[in-house]
């Protein structure tokens, strides 16, 4: 095979993590021989263990430097278990040919420069339990096909340009664990279907102009530990319940959104809580949180988000701040909180890196 072939520049680096294989046949060992052929330039010589003095099995883990883009030929890697080229600069598309890899269960190709779209071939991996295709710049919409993938826990598509909205037959992958579809542009609403995802622990879909509510089905699921939709248009009240059903509830973030109503007092009950960010919202009333049972609360956000009461006990809740001996950075500013400063100010956490109290109307003294 001549090594200035058309899928590779001549000076090519690469770059392979991990290689793991299922089952070793002849057929293979020349798979992997013609892959090492299209590589042009290995400045380590690392392909040379790729010989004939060892058996192939043994040359996995093999690390070397990569540029450049995916080869069809990756489709004729049949018994690969696993693929991670994460962190290269590898540009073009993704190959339709991946749909070949019928044994492939995790496919880590985030960090790139991929563009284009997402191949809908994909979806013949059936085997796939991971996919990560986040940081790149993949356009166009997650193929319907994928509603096979019925293994799939963790799909990670964040920081791309994706469109299309987020497709309602995600909520048929019930295997669900890992849903990150942040910072694109799929617009459109929450589809209710996502309540069915009951393995569901980490919901990630900010920053992706969407609007409408969040379908209540959601707030059910009790495995979620990270809940985060911020910077949308998303409005709507907080169930009263939130703290009891989401019991395993570690990162809240809300933040930038159009939520209304009172912050749920059943909150107190969820004692894992670590980040808890809603500014900028449109939330009313006196905030009744006790937070003393969150022993991991580090960062707690509530900037404008029009929070305050002006009953005389409104500030009630930083005593139970002091329980916090984690909290690094607390965040009222910005709403209408009014009353004197409780004592219990002194008793926050010596982990504490950012106070901000300003812009409401809080007196007395700062001891
Ligand atoms: C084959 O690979 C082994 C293991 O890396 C190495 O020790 C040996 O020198 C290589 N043989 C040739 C001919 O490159
Ligand atoms: C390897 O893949 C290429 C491109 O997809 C294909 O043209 C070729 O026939 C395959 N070779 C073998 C031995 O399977
Ligand atoms: C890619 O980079 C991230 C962030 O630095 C790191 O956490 C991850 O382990 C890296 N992945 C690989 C396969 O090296
Ligand atoms: C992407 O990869 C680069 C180079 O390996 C690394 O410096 C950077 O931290 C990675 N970014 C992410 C988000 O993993
Ligand atoms: C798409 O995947 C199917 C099923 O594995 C395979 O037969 C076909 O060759 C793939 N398409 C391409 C362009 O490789
Ligand atoms: C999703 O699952 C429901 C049943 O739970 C089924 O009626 C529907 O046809 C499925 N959708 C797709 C696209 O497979
Ligand atoms: C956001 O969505 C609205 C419709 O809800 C649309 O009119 C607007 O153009 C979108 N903005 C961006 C930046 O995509
Ligand atoms: C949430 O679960 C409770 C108790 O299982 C049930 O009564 C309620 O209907 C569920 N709500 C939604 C929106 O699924
Ligand atoms: C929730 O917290 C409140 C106040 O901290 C407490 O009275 C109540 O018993 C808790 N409920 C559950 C179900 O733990
Ligand atoms: C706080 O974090 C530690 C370490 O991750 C963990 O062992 C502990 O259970 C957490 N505490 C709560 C209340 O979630
Ligand atoms: C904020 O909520 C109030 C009611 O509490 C409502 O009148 C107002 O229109 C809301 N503002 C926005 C920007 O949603
Ligand atoms: C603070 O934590 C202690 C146990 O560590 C607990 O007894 C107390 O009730 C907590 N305070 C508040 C205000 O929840």
């Amino acid at each position: 095979m001549n090594t200035h072939s058309p899928y590779f520049p001549s000076m090519l680096l690469f770059f392979i993590t991990l290689l793991q294989v299922a089952a070793f046949e002849e057929g293979d060992r020349a798979a992997l021989q013609a892959f090492k052929s299209m590589i042009s330039h290995d400045p380590q010589g690392i392909l040379n263990s790729w010989n004939d003095s060892r058996h192939f099995c043994e040359w996995e883990g093999i690390t070397c430097a990569l540029r450049g883009s995916l080869s069809p030929y990756i489709g004729n890697l049949s018994f690969l278990r696993e693929i991670n080229l994460e962190n290269n600069t590898i540009q073009g598309e993704i190959p339709r040919e991946f749909g070949r890899l019928l044994r492939l269960e995790a496919l880590f190709l985030s960090n790139n420069s991929l563009a284009g779209k997402i191949p809908a071939n994909l979806s013949y991996c059936s085997r796939l339990t991971v996919l990560a295709l986040p940081y790149n710049k993949l356009v166009g919409r997650i193929p319907f096909e994928f509603v096979s993938l019925y293994k799939l826990k963790r799909l990670a598509l964040h920081r791309n340009s994706l469109t299309g909205g987020i497709p309602p037959f995600l909520g048929n992958l019930s295997s669900l664990e890992l849903l990150s579809l942040g910072a694109n542009s799929f617009g459109g609403n929450i589809p209710d279907s996502l309540g069915q995802l009951k393995e569901l622990e980490a919901l990630g879909i900010g920053g992706n102009n969407l609007s409408g509510t969040i379908p209540h089905s959601i707030y059910n699921l009790s495995f979620v530990e990270i809940f985060s939709v911020p910077q949308n248009q998303l409005h709507g009240s907080l169930p009263t319940s939130l703290g009891l059903t989401f019991s395993n509830l570690k990162h809240f973030q809300i933040d930038q959104n159009f939520f209304s109503g009172s912050i749920p007092i059943s909150l107190s009950n969820a004692s894992k809580l670590e980040v808890f960010q809603i500014g900028k919202n449109n939330f009313s009333g006196k905030l009744s949180v006790n937070f003393g049972s969150m022993k991991n609360l580090s960062f707690l956000n509530l900037f404008s988000s029009n929070l305050g009461s002006g009953e005389s006990d409104e500030m009630g809740f930083m005593n139970s701040l002091a329980n916090c001996s984690k909290l690094r950075v607390l965040r009222l500013g910005g709403n209408q909180f009014r009353g004197a400063l409780p004592h219990s100010i002194a008793n926050l956490s010596n982990q504490l890196q950012i106070l901000a109290l300003g812009d409401n109307q809080l007196y007395g003294s700062i001891p």
